[in-house]
Formats: C-alpha cells, sequence, structure tokens
C-alpha cells in the first residue's frame, strides 16, 4: 500500500502520545478558524466589498473551504502523518513536490500565528488602556512603527509556547476553554442582534454587485483558515481514521453557520457603511446602545485570537517535526521529549522565529503571505485527491469525498482563482520564498533525506 512508501528508513524510539478525541479535533478546528478574520474583516468586507451581502461572501468562501475540507478529511485519513499536505504530497508526487510544500506550509503556519499575534497584542494593549494602565510605546509597537518591541505578541508567544512543550492533552484543554469563551461571546452578540434588527438597513443587499460578493469572499477566506491545523494531529488523535473527518468537516460547517449568521445580523442591526473599523462586532453593538456587550466582545475577540494562535503554532511544529523527521530538514530536531512526548526542541526554536517576527515586523508585511500559502497549500491537497484516485485506486480510503473529481476540481479552481487576484508583491515575496526553498533542497534535503528519493 503507498502509505508504507513515507514510512522513514529509520525506526523513532519515541513517539507522540495519542491522546485527542474526534471532540477535540473539532474543538482544534473552531479554535483555529474563528478569530481575527470574523471579529474583524466581517466589518470591512461590509462596509467595503459586499454591503449587507457578507453573508453571502461567507457561504462563497465557506463552500470553497468546505470542498478543501473534505480533500484533507480524505487524505487525512488515508495517509495520516503529522505533516498533513506535506505528508500527502510525499505519497501523491513524490519528495520533491512534498518538500516545495513542505516548506510553503512553514511560510504559511508562521505567518498565520506571527499575524494574529501582532493583531492580539493589538487588542490588549487597547483593552489595557480601556482600564487605565498604558504600556510604553517601545514595548508595544515594532521598529517601523517607530517603536523597539511588540512586547506583550513576545510574551504571549512564550507562554503558548509552554503551554504545548507541556503536552497536545493541555492545549487542548486550554484551547476548549478559550473556545468556550469565545462562543460563548458570540451567543451574546447573537441574542442581542436578533432582538435588535432594522430591516432598512437590508434594504439595499448587494450595493456592490456579485463583483462585490467575489471580492467579499477573497477577503473573508482568511476567516476559515485554521482547519487544515487539524490533519497536522493525526498521530496524536485516538482512532484517526475516523475522527480526523468528523473533526474537519464538523467544524468548517460549524463556523460557516456562525460566520453566515454573524454576517446577516451584523449588517441588520447598523447600516454597512459604518462598519469599516477594528472592531466591527463591538462598534455595533456600542451604536444600539449595549455598551457592556460591546466590551464583552474584546475578551471573545481575545480569546478567539489566543486559540488561532495555539493552534497554528501547534500545527507548524508539526509540520516541522514530519520534515525534520525525514531528514529533509536537519533531524536533530525532531526529538521527542520522553516525560511530555512533544517535539520541545522544534516548538521553542519555532517560537523565537515567531516571536522575531512578531516582535519586530509590521502586520501587514506578515499578513500577506498567509493567504497565499494556504490557498496554495489547499489547491495541491484537492489536486492530490484527483491524482491519488487514478494513481492509487486500491489505496484504503477509510474516508471518501463524494462527487470525485467534481468537488476536488471545484476546490482546485477556486483556490487558484483567489491566488491570481492576489497582489503581485504578496506574489513576489512567495516567489522568493520558493527559491530560498529550492536552494535549501538541493544544498541540504535531498543529501540527506532518510527516505528514498522516488
Ligand atoms: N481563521 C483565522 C482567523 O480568522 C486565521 O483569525
Amino acid at each position: 500500500m503507498a502509505v508504507e512508501r513515507i514510512k522513514p528508513i529509520t525506526e523513532y524510539r519515541e513517539a507522540l502520545k495519542r491522546c485527542l478525541t474526534a471532540w477535540d479535533l473539532t474543538l482544534l478546528g473552531v479554535g483555529a478558524i474563528i478569530g481575527a478574520g470574523v471579529f474583524v474583516l466581517t466589518g470591512v468586507a461590509a462596509a467595503t466589498k459586499a454591503g449587507p451581502a457578507v453573508s453571502v461572501s461567507y457561504v462563497v468562501a465557506g463552500l470553497a473551504c468546505l470542498f478543501s475540507a473534505l480533500a484533507y478529511a480524505e487524505l487525512a485519513a488515508s495517509i495520516g502523518g503529522c505533516g498533513s499536505a506535506y505528508s500527502y504530497s510525499y505519497v501523491g508526487f513524490g519528495q520533491f513536490i512534498a518538500w516545495v510544500i513542505g516548506w510553503d506550509l512553514l511560510l504559511e503556519y508562521t505567518m498565520s500565528v506571527s499575524t494574529v499575534t501582532i493583531g492580539w497584542s493589538g487588542y490588549v494593549n487597547n483593552a489595557l488602556e480601556s482600564i487605565g494602565i498604558t504600556l510604553p510605546e517601545r514595548f508595544t509597537k515594532n521598529p517601523f512603527d517607530g517603536g523597539l518591541v511588540d512586547l506583550p505578541a513576545v510574551i504571549i508567544i512564550g507562554f503558548l509556547a509552554i503551554l504545548l512543550c507541556i503536552g497536545s492533552k493541555q492545549s487542548s484543554r486550554f484551547n476548549s476553554l478559550m473556545v468556550l469563551i469565545k462562543l460563548s461571546v458570540i451567543a451574546i452578540f447573537i441574542f442581542i442582534a436578533v432582538q435588535n434588527i432594522q430591516t432598512t438597513n437590508w434594504q439595499n443587499f448587494f450595493p456592490f454587485g456579485w463583483e462585490g460578493v467575489m471580492n467579499g469572499a477573497a477577503l473573508v477566506f482568511f476567516a476559515y483558515i485554521g482547519f487544515d491545523a487539524v490533519s497536522t494531529a493525526a498521530e496524536e488523535t485516538i482512532d484517526p481514521q475516523r475522527s480526523l473527518p468528523i473533526g474537519i468537516i464538523t467544524s468548517v460547517v460549524f463556523c460557516t453557520l456562525i460566520y453566515i449568521v454573524v454576517g446577516v445580523l451584523l449588517t441588520g442591526i447598523v447600516p454597512y457603511q459604518i462598519l469599516n473599523v477594528p472592531s466591527p462586532i463591538a462598534s455595533a453593538l456600542l451604536k444600539i446602545g449595549h455598551p457592556v456587550a460591546a466590551g464583552i466582545i474584546a475578551l471573545g475577540a481575545v480569546a478567539g485570537l489566543t486559540t488561532v494562535m495555539l493552534v497554528m503554532y501547534y500545527g507548524l511544529t508539526r509540520v516541522c517535526l514530519a520534515i525534520t523527521r525525514d531528514g529533509l530538514l536537519p533531524s536533530f530536531f525532531a526529538s521527542i521529549n520522553a516525560k511530555t512526548r512533544t517535539p520541545v526542541l522544534i516548538i521553542s526554536l519555532s517560537g523565537l522565529v515567531i516571536a522575531a517576527i512578531a516582535g519586530f515586523v509590521p502586520i501587514h508585511l506578515a499578513a500577506e503571505l498567509v493567504n497565499i500559502g494556504t490557498l496554495a497549500a489547499f489547491a495541491l491537497v484537492c489536486g492530490g485527491v484527483i491524482v491519488l484516485r487514478i494513481t492509487q485506486p486500491d489505496l484504503e480510503r477509510p474516508f471518501r469525498l463524494p462527487f470525485n473529481p467534481l468537488i476536488p476540481l471545484a476546490g482546485l479552481l477556486f483556490c487558484l482563482y483567489l491566488m491570481v487576484h492576489l497582489a503581485w508583491m504578496t506574489w513576489a515575496r512567495f516567489i522568493i520564498w520558493f527559491f530560498i526553498g529550492l536552494a535549501v533542497y538541493f544544498l541540504y534535503s535531498r543529501k540527506h533525506s532518510l527516505l528514498s528519493n522516488y
């Protein structure tokens, strides 16, 4: 069976601990998905792109992500491995493409965590200021914005690194608590909003037409990023072949429903034109006379951003583990702590990199590379399903996505469509990263690979 081909030629003494259930995975998915996207971008997308039809943008982006999620579910259940798209590409396309996508995943996850961490720090600083605590500017801003270092960003990464080192179950428990907080806050918003709908706000439902809906979809796509991180938990999951598809698909469907409801309600309680602000949900609640609820939203946003950071950081370490274990990056890093059964060295080193980016780089630079990296991975996973169904029809598939090749093809095309709409500067940076990856591959990885280079 093809899966055998990705097993390393060396046996590892240590293994990750299988401790996560389908429920944990679903919460990890919701943890990674709901964050800055819904708390920030919904407002921008409504005000500048789609108007009240932002909920339709969420449907469109949600469908595209669901197609990719189904593809992830099929490959995660049949191939597994903590490397996610990297591991699937190894089986589907061989070592070189696997390296390219692994290198891409390192970019996607590092930049996602860094971007959300910078946003998190901004939120926390605002919250502290609102209760009269003002931190010195040189310790809350990066050098590009006139400060020295964004210290809260560095500190939260240190905290998450410790949590991830302690253990996956502990990290998952912390994640569950934070998910509970953010969902409760969203529930409070929904409860208040349904009582304050002004249907006149929906009268001009498509002010920017279909074009606007699609532009909105490209923007709110960010709000769905993260479900793929669930697939990196394959080696720590009890009954992964059943649990992974459940975790991935349930979290995407659940979050899509939440996003649609929030989009409909937010544009129903205030005119969409006033939503182009950093915290649109809190602003809308303030506008309709609910200052306490508006304050509580900040709590939900901070909890939401924390879970996104935690799960994406977790995903990064597992992809790193898969790549180092195979020898494409120094295998020395792949050691797993005997007591906590976590990759402590990788967690610490990647934490240093994230802290350096989050502490010293402005948010837009980090954010630009998130979407392109993610879309490339999604496209490859969708393509991988189609190719593997042809090249390896006998591969055991505990979960088979329906309507093949229609669904993965639709997912693939949608991802490519969104990719070509990204700014050329983003493409330029992405291509530079790709070439650095090629250099690393040909100068190091190929020679040190522990797997055969088929
Ligand atoms: N989906 C994540 C968020 O919205 C990245 O913050």
